[in-house]
């Protein structure tokens, strides 16, 4: 993306859903529109490409002119998202099963093998005409690669899926007594004697082998990120200097965003708040912030939004007056420097043409229309916060090689959800009004005051030992319950729980003790409320309880403790809170690290950020009330959205308001 220069503002554009007379008229929509970057292409490959080797580039050149005269950037798409049907009638095998061995057929999108080395030579044959054609045109912006990988084939089980396993897992493990070890097959008779013997995790008569499931989880992704790199290599060779970006989805398990992260140029999200959510702003809160942290703060893309209503959810609410501003803002506020859309011009056939769309089918003359091309006048009207960052005292750690691990099956208990606990205590940090980065456990955290691990059930024993040498270093730490279980290899470490943390965390835990569903315990000490979903049976060797279970099984036990190691404090959770509890423990930690909100004072529902550039701060507010709000700041400020105020100390936001 063209560095800081603007934010950026558009949408994905679809141009042969429509006769060519039609494209005039779109770029004239555009301009009024405020549209400054698209991204095109993403779904042409069948028809750039007709039949196999046969091109068809002509109408797609007329597109990139069309848009190079309009002077719009392009972040031109691979078109790999959808293979044509001639591909897989021509090769079969390139078509996904998933683990019932079905398999899933062409007519939707995305219906390849992500190991499938045809599917990657058809791709990088068609990138490469793709990169060489347009190499010079002057609006070439970005490459987008792919498309949402892994969305709907996240994974495939077929042969082809099967052999490139077995040439993973050689690489991992060199010899398959190293397999056999690390996936623990002397249990139930499941010894290989060789490779050749290995399959993917298909559908079993009960539980899978955990070891062997969790490496399908990162094999599959790797086998979607050598897609990705396939086509990112022609890009490197042919446009060096054309930075490569694919768009993620928000909390995806699948792909790994931080291990993609270092093979983007910018990283890019599309997200698609749900309108009848109320935290919907808070859920979205969590990605912006990892978008934000991937790239160690380097502002990000928001790639995909929808200007209204989706068309995949069974009641597809309309975003009201106001929300599809705000939560833009929102996402730049939080490090984005583009906003775009799904999609330009809304489609009139095909499975999304109930989706919303930045021109709709009734037209300009909407309140769609009207307010996707206020918000494109605003975002221009601020170009000096593109390129600016923002820095945080408070970082969440998550790691997806946990996440695959902790929700594998037969665990004490199968109700622990890695997107809900990381939410629940990001959210206590966001509702506090404190900026905070999220990273994966390997990253140096001494610049943080505050590391929260919500849950990291998988952990290295580095990882565990840069855990201590933070806090010894006077870092605050608070780790909550199942985290620190198992090796690499879902294998447990004996001798109590949590084996590596526990010098840190000056406790042992004896057994796990997860709650049945409903069931709900109190807590009382430093801090009272209810808790439920999990309990464990504590030993204090050295941590102090900051409160103890009152009732229940447990009662009299340790739930909340606390353990001073080197200069800093080690805190734990050993069980779920409820909100109020768990903002009021949060508290506790944050004044005991001094970590403190952006502003303080903040009404509810506003988020108050900072983005700060050479000589220049800008304090973002947002209202996500329902009412309005009135926030005092420390000094009278302008506001860059009003030029026309005067600098004030009181702002008032209107519902759903911005400043
Ligand atoms: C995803 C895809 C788009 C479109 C939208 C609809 O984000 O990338 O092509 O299907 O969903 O919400």
């Amino acid at each position: 993306m063209t560095a800081a220069s603007r934010l950026h503002f558009g949408g994905d554009y679809n141009p042969e859903q429509w006769p060519e007379e039609t494209w005039a008229e779109d770029m004239l929509l555009m301009k009024e529109a405020g549209v400054t970057m698209v991204t095109a292409g993403i779904f042409s490959w069948a028809k750039v490409e007709p039949r196999p080797g046969e091109y068809d580039f002509g109408w797609f050149d007329r597109v990139m002119d069309h848009l190079g005269d309009a002077g719009i950037r392009v972040c031109l798409a691979t078109m790999t998202a959808s293979p044509p049907p001639w591909l897989s009638r021509l090769h079969p095998e390139v078509l996904p099963e998933s683990a019932d061995g079905s398999r899933r057929w062409p007519g939707g999108r995305q219906h390849y093998c992500p190991s499938s080395p045809v599917y990657r030579t058809y791709a990088a044959r068609l990138v490469e005409r793709l990169a060489t054609r347009y190499a010079e045109h002057p609006a070439l912006d970005t490459w987008h690669v792919g498309n949402e990988y892994g969305c709907h084939t996240r994974q495939c089980y077929c042969d082809v899926s099967a052999a490139d396993f077995r040439r993973w897992l050689g690489e991992r493990y060199g010899t398959v007594e190293e397999l056999n070890d690390a996936w623990s097959t002397a249990f139930w008779s499941q010894r290989y004697d060789t490779f050749d013997e290995v399959l993917p995790p298909r559908l079993a008569p009960t539980f899978a082998n955990p070891a062997q499931q969790l490496d399908y989880w990162r094999f599959s992704d790797d086998a979607l990120r050598q897609c990705y790199l396939a086509e990112h290599a022609v890009l490197r060779r042919v446009t060096p200097d054309v930075p490569v970006t694919t768009n993620l989805m928000p909390q995806h398990k699948p792909v790994d965003a931080f291990a993609w992260a270092p093979h983007q140029d910018v990283m890019s999200l599309d997200y698609y708040q749900d309108p009848y959510d109320p935290m919907a702003h808070r859920v979205a809160a969590f990605s912006f912030d990892l978008m934000r942290s991937a790239r160690d703060g380097q502002p990000w893309m928001l790639l995909e939004q929808a200007p209204s209503a989706v068309n995949w959810r069974p009641r597809n609410g309309p975003k009201k007056p106001g929300t599809m501003r705000l939560w833009s803002w929102q996402a730049v506020a939080q490090g984005a420097d583009a906003v775009l859309y799904f999609q330009w011009r809304q489609s009139r056939g095909g499975a999304e043409k109930f989706h919303s769309a930045m021109l709709p089918h009734a037209g300009t003359d909407t309140r769609v229309f009207r307010e996707v091309a206020d918000l494109g006048r605003e975002l221009a009207s601020v170009p000096e916060i593109a390129g600016t960052r923002s820095r945080a005292d408070a970082a969440l750690l998550t790691d997806w090689n946990s996440w695959w691990a902790l929700e594998l099956d037969s665990h004490p208990s199968t109700s622990l959800d890695q997107s809900l606990i990381n939410r629940a205590h990001h959210q206590t940090l966001f509702e506090a009004g404190v900026a905070c980065d999220i990273l994966p456990p390997d990253r140096d955290l001494s610049a943080y005051r505050l590391v929260v691990v919500p849950n990291l059930y998988l952990l290295t024993e580095d990882d565990a030992r840069r855990l201590e040498a933070y806090v010894e270093g006077g870092g605050h730490l608070l780790v909550s319950f199942f985290s620190g279980i198992v090796d690499e290899c879902d294998r447990i470490r004996p001798g109590g729980y949590p084996a590596h943390l526990r010098r840190l965390l000056g406790l042992r835990t004896e057994e796990f003790w997860p709650l049945d569903e409903g069931a709900r315990v109190s807590v009382h000490g430093a801090l009272n409320g209810t808790a439920d979903l999990w309990s464990e049976v504590i030993h204090l060797e050295g941590a102090e309880a900051v409160a103890r279970f009152t009732d229940g099984d447990l009662a009299g036990g340790p739930a909340v403790t606390r353990h001073a190691f080197g200069s800093g404090t080690a805190w734990y959770l050993g069980t779920r809170l409820d909100a109020t509890a768990m903002r009021a423990l949060m508290d506790q930690v944050r004044a005991a690290a001094d970590v403190r909100p952006v502003l303080p004072g903040l009404p509810a529902h506003v988020q108050a950020t900072v983005r700060e550039g050479a000589g220049t701060r800008f304090l973002f507010l947002l209202n996500h009330g329902p009412g309005s709000a009135v926030v005092e700041l420390p000094a009278p400020l302008r506001d860059r959205l009003r030029p026309d105020a005067e600098p004030a100390a009181t702002v008032t936001l209107a519902p759903r308001g911005v400043a």
